[in-house]
């Protein structure tokens, strides 16, 4: 294939997995923080990230009256943010594309007795006979590419859970690259059937910005 073809043509889904695999060898953070940023803001960058999310999920808690049940964590690579989550909800469901972020997850995360991981892919969510109080979604539908794929993800997201604790970049300080797509919170609004937004926070990343949001996700 010419060399130009290949930077221009957006990634299959086997060349987005193969991306995983190959970063979920990366040490450290490395595997999710963004290569572009220098490495010593990995650790305060991490720090913030679950903060925002402890505290929207303390919120909903709040919001419903009673401690959260039910948690499902879309695209949890190596476990980064899997305690957070499983401090606040009885059980957790942490589901991600490859075994390589999965493998790493388990051994991160072995001392939990209320998280059991298992390998889905966004768009193609088993769905539940009820739905999870919250799914908790951070960097990774901005890797879903396709419209449809993306369609798709947001449909069986909607489906799967009556919140979702979202967090996902909205401008770039250094331009993203071919396995990456702005959005903004507008345009994940308008592709989750029922969302509300209840509220939103704002992570910075070097001069990398996304927004934190939680998302009621109603329905009709
Ligand atoms: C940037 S990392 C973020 C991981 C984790 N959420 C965190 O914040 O530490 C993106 C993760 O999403 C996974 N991923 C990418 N696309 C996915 C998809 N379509 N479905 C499920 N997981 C996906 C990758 O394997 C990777 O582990």
């Amino acid at each position: 294939m010419h060399p130009l073809r290949q930077r221009t043509e957006p990634p299959t889904i086997a060349e987005i997995e193969e991306e995983w695999r190959r970063r979920a060898r990366r040490t450290g953070l490395g595997p999710v923080m963004r290569a572009s940023q220098p490495a010593e803001l990995a650790p305060a960058v991490t720090a913030a990230t679950r903060g925002q999310v402890a505290g929207h999920l303390d919120r909903l808690s709040v919001l419903l009256g009673r401690p959260l049940r039910s948690a499902l964590e879309i695209g949890c690579g190596i476990g980064r943010l899997t305690p957070t989550i499983a401090a606040t909800a009885e059980r957790v469901l942490a589901v991600d594309m490859t075994e390589e972020m999965l493998a790493r997850a388990r051994v991160a995360c072995a001392g939990l007795g209320n998280v059991e991981f298992q390998r889905r892919t966004a768009q193609r969510l088993a769905i539940p006979e009820s739905r999870v109080d919250v799914a908790v979604c951070v960097w990774v539908l901005m890797h879903v590419l396709d419209d449809a794929e993306f369609a798709a993800a947001c449909r069986g997201i909607a489906r799967s859970a009556a919140h979702l604790v979202l967090v996902e970049y909205t401008d770039a300080a250094v331009p993203v690259g071919r396995y990456s797509r702005l959005r903004s919170l507008a345009d994940y609004l308008d592709a989750l059937p029922g969302a509300r937004l209840v509220e939103r926070g704002e992570l910075c990343y070097g001069g990398d910005v996304s927004f934190s949001a939680l998302i009621a996700l109603d329905q009709p």
